[in-house]
């Protein structure tokens, strides 16, 4: 049942029999033909999320990771709110680390999509370090989905928007590449690097009317903190979506996803090397 279909009094509120039904997607105010989007990471978490809000806001959608069983399932999930809206989420099953298939395989989805206004780039990892583990091969595979992967997607990305001369390219990076942090010295440094290359690359399509969006979760809900013992400030994937949408849309240029963490890392950014060495933050 939508909202819509609950008992209201005549002002159109709510009535007294009313439960509190789930707020409609709200609609973007975007044009329909400009409502194409590529999500890479779409098969669990922010990714999925995203996915299921553009489609039930009547985005055609193509939705990439590697477990094609959890894109089906995602795309059966949106299938209707997708066509309501006018919408559709095809899905492609691809590993960002196989860079040589991305230029081909980016041209084939904007065909398909019949053009691109929003990309996302939400494929990530971050394998557990113990506080004595170092581990090369670990580390690099982290290096390869997180930093390369970003930015074997967005060299495609950013040519074809240059050219057109619009759209919205997002990066999903983190608060953990604000500092050096000693828990997981890697998975920081690839959203160091992210927050870098899409700053550098924002200065560079300014001038083209493109704009890059640098998100900055803090905790969010999925399985990639599924077991963390503490989680401050946690939010679900879908309030996180939500945000980001809204922070591409102001093209906000860096979000802190949820909104605290703007203030909490701006005191963790305060905090001198001497000090912060002895935190385990
Ligand atoms: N959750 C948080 O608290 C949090 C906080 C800060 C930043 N982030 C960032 O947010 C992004 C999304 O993470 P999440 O929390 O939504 O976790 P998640 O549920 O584990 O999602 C990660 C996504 O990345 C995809 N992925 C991983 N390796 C890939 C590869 N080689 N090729 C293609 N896709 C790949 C996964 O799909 P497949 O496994 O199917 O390939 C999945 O769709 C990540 O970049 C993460 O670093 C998350």
């Amino acid at each position: 049942m939508t909202a819509d279909a609950e008992p209201h009094d005549s002002k159109g509120h709510p009535g007294p029999g009313a439960q509190a039904a789930p707020a409609p997607p709200r609609l973007s105010g975007v044009p329909a033909d400009r409502r194409r989007a590529i999500v890479v990471g779409a098969s669990s978490g922010i990714g999925a999320a995203l996915v299921r809000q553009l489609a039930a806001e009547g985005y055609r959608v193509a939705a990439l990771a590697r477990r094609r069983a959890e894109l089906d399932e995602l795309a059966a999930s949106c299938a209707d709110a997708a066509a309501r809206a006018g919408g559709a989420v095809i899905v492609r099953e691809h590993d960002v680390t196989d860079t040589d298939a991305i230029p081909a395989l980016f041209e084939d989805l904007v065909r398909e999509l019949g053009g691109l206004d929003l990309f996302v780039f939400a494929a990530g990892i971050m394998p557990k370090r113990g506080p004595e583990e170092y581990d090369t091969e670990s580390d690099l595979a982290m290096i390869a989905v997180n930093l390369a992967g970003c930015i074997a997607w967005c060299n495609p990305t950013a040519n074809f928007l240059r050219t057109q001369r619009s759209g919205t390219l997002v990066g999903i990076s983190s608060v953990a590449g604000d500092r050096g942090r000693k828990a997981n010295p890697v998975y920081g440094t690839t959203k160091a690097g992210m927050n870098h290359y899409l700053e550098a690359l924002r200065n560079r399509l300014g001038e083209s009317g493109v704009h890059v969006c640098t998100i900055k979760p803090g905790f969010i809900d999925t399985a990639m903190t599924k077991d963390l013992d503490s989680k401050p400030f946690m939010i679900s994937a879908e309030r996180a979506a939500a945000a980001i949408l809204r922070a591409a849309r102001g093209r906000a240029n860096t979000r802190y996803v949820a909104r605290i963490w703007f203030w909490v890392m701006t005191v963790i950014r305060c905090i001198p090397s001497f000090l912060f060495r002895k935190l385990n933050i």
